[in-house]
């Protein structure tokens, strides 16, 4: 499992075990962005291994590129079927001994062999307080739905599509006036908060999965965390 990893940075020292990252995109890659700017912390107890894009003018490449991190694009359409692009993406993964799989917009549906392969090692994140609004665009449904509190999910994958064990969730307020695009800024905001701590509540041990839910070993849930939208009328 995890190796034990001496990282030196000049004369700053630390010793943390570190998780095995796979990070896998299709696009910008803010999320990646964010993980590895999480990674690059001291004490993060996780690191990334490698990134996958499907896509070969995917923007988070660059980004991978410049944090030196090892990068595969894996097209799908130079594959026939779907196993054969999971095929080649599992021996990808386990090839630089992948520990934990983070989908971070990556747009391919992946089929139900790969994710049973990686069950449990595999999570998504999704911009919607799921089961809320599963599929695409989040945030016209959201809107459109007239709900007043949106957000942003961190999940296991199951072969069911935007399904699995819910690790982490932030939710935003919908403003008055708000579009897709400032909807989907702000939930996007807090995704780049949200999946880092998914990752370390993962890495440091603290999630389990039980009766198909995940639980949280850990005393960083807040007892009275409370997001009401519209605020009350200060008391006077
Ligand atoms: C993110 O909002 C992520 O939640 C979403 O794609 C965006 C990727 O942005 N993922 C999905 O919709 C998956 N169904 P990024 O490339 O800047 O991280």
């Amino acid at each position: 499992m995890s190796k034990r990893i001496i990282d030196s940075v000049g004369k700053r020292q630390s010793s943390v075990t570190q998780l095995k990252l796979a990070v896998l995109i299709s696009g910008g890659g803010t999320n990646l962005q964010a993980l590895i700017d999480a990674c690059a912390g001291t004490d993060f107890p996780a690191g990334i291994s490698l990134v996958i894009s499907n896509q070969e003018n995917a923007g988070g490449l660059m980004r991978a590129d410049k944090a030196e991190i090892p990068t595969r694009v894996i097209r799908h359409l130079d594959f026939t079927d779907r196993d054969a692009f999971d095929d080649a993406l599992t021996a990808a993964l386990e090839a630089a001994n992948v520990e934990l799989i983070c989908l971070a917009g990556f747009m391919r549906i992946l089929g139900r062999a790969f994710i049973e392969h990686w069950q449990d090692r595999l999570i998504n994140i999704h911009p919607a307080l799921l089961p809320a609004f599963k599929g695409l665009h989040t945030h016209r449904h959201a809107l459109e739905a007239g709900v007043r509190i949106a957000g942003c999910t961190v999940h296991y994958v199951r072969a069911e599509v935007d399904v699995g064990p819910i690790i982490a969730q932030a939710a935003v307020a919908v403003l008055p006036g708000d579009t897709e695009e400032s909807l989907g800024q702000r939930v996007l905001k807090q995704e780049h908060r949200l999946y880092p701590l998914a990752v370390e509540l993962i890495a440091r041990g603290h999630v389990r999965i039980e009766g198909g839910n995940a639980k949280l070993e850990s005393d960083w849930a807040g007892e009275d965390v409370t997001l009401i939208n519209p605020l009350p009328a200060p008391e006077k």
